[in-house]
């Protein structure tokens, strides 16, 4: 299952506003084509995203061609960079996928433009490997916290269609249920983009792996009933502090999850932390179009004229966070003091 695919200077994606009902494969061969598929949510999830835009600048770097002033040339590409990074505000590994590759350009301006545009597409294609291979990590990290039998909620889709490969929240799943755990996903629905209907119980699906599919508005019988052992989502940008913006509801299930004394775990890599953020009061929320809200499936469901408030994410606090699954390890609270030894060690 492969989101993102880089083949001979054209960028490939798996149109996700079309699954389940259809495996349609679009071709950007722009980096404006890039940017409207990030916009437009054809590409999404954070580590995604941020791969995405880092072969926008590979087919940007083309697109600017060859020009004498390196300087000159530079700074087209940082207005390329720009133009990406606009597309959607909250997911911090687009801005740090683009920030990556615009210094890796700054780096070795020296060379001529051709090996330039090499070394950029070396530069995305090792960002979509190193994503990869952090998924694994955090696979085999956070599997050590899923009890034989687990009963695992999850919100929107945190799984291979939302990175280069494999998943985070989903990639905890997966490495436990090839582990031989016999586990079993309750999948939340997570409107008004249907994520998890759509793309999570896809996924699942295709990997054999039981779930069950509620409504968002399900999840706090299910914990007062005691089917949740344990609840694990995947991450958009995390503060320095651990304060975790996510998909909106997050938040809800874990006030619901306190309440219910059920773990509530955090999977992400190390390039969705924001060190620069001391707080998720920081953190940028992206509001959509209302129309995501009044329609379902072209269908509208609510009487003209209804004001809507979209927001595409909310912010759990760190305290209500058990855990923050990396790919560096599994960190725990004090999250200010240990989330900057993490980064320190790095
Ligand atoms: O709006 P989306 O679908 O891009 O939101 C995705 C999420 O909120 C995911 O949980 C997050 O990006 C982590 S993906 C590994």
């Amino acid at each position: 299952m492969k989101p993102i695919i880089w083949e001979k200077g054209c960028l490939k994606l798996l149109d996700q506003t079309k699954l389940p009902l259809e495996e349609k494969i679009i071709e950007c061969r722009s980096y404006q084509a890039v940017a409207d598929a990030i916009r437009d949510m054809i590409v999404r999830g954070a580590p995604a995203i941020g791969a995405t835009a880092a072969f926008g600048i590979v087919i940007g770097a083309k697109e600017i061609g060859v020009i004498e002033d390196k300087k000159r040339w530079l700074e087209e590409l940082k207005k390329i960079g720009f133009e990406l990074k606009q597309t959607r505000p909250t997911a911090v590994n687009l801005a740090w996928a683009v920030e990556r590759m615009l210094k890796k350009a700054e780096d070795n301006i020296q060379s001529g433009i051709p090996q330039l545009q090499d070394i950029l597409e070396n530069e995305a294609l090792e960002i979509a490997r190193e994503d990869v291979e952090s998924n694994y990590a955090i696979g085999r990290f956070g599997d050590e916290l899923v009890p034989e039998g687990a009963n695992i909620l999850t919100h929107c889709n945190a799984g291979a269609l939302a990175t280069v490969g494999y998943g985070t929240a989903l990639g905890v799943i997966r490495a436990a249920h090839s582990n031989g755990k016999k586990v079993h996903v309750f999948v939340d629905e997570t409107r008004p983009f249907l994520q998890g209907a759509r793309l999570t119980a896809w996924e699942l699906d295709k990997e054999g792996i039981p779930f069950t599919l509620i409504t968002d508005n399900m999840a706090g019988y299910i914990m007062s009933k005691g089917m949740v052992d344990l609840i694990v989502v995947g991450a958009d940008r995390i503060a320095a502090n651990g304060d975790t913006a996510n998909k909106i509801g997050t938040y809800s299930l874990a006030v619901l999850a306190k309440e219910h004394n059920i773990p509530m775990y955090i999977a992400a890599p190390l390039s969705t932390i924001d060190m620069s953020l001391t707080s998720g009061k920081e953190i940028p929320i992206e509001e959509r179009e209302t129309d995501e809200v009044l329609f379902i499936k072209g269908k509208r469901i609510a009487p003209e004229g209804t004001r809507v408030f979209n927001p595409a994410f909310d912010v759990t606090p760190n305290e209500l966070i058990t855990a923050i699954i990396t790919d560096k390890g599994i960190v725990k609270s004090p999250y200010k003091e240990n989330l900057r030894v993490l980064f320190e060690r790095e």
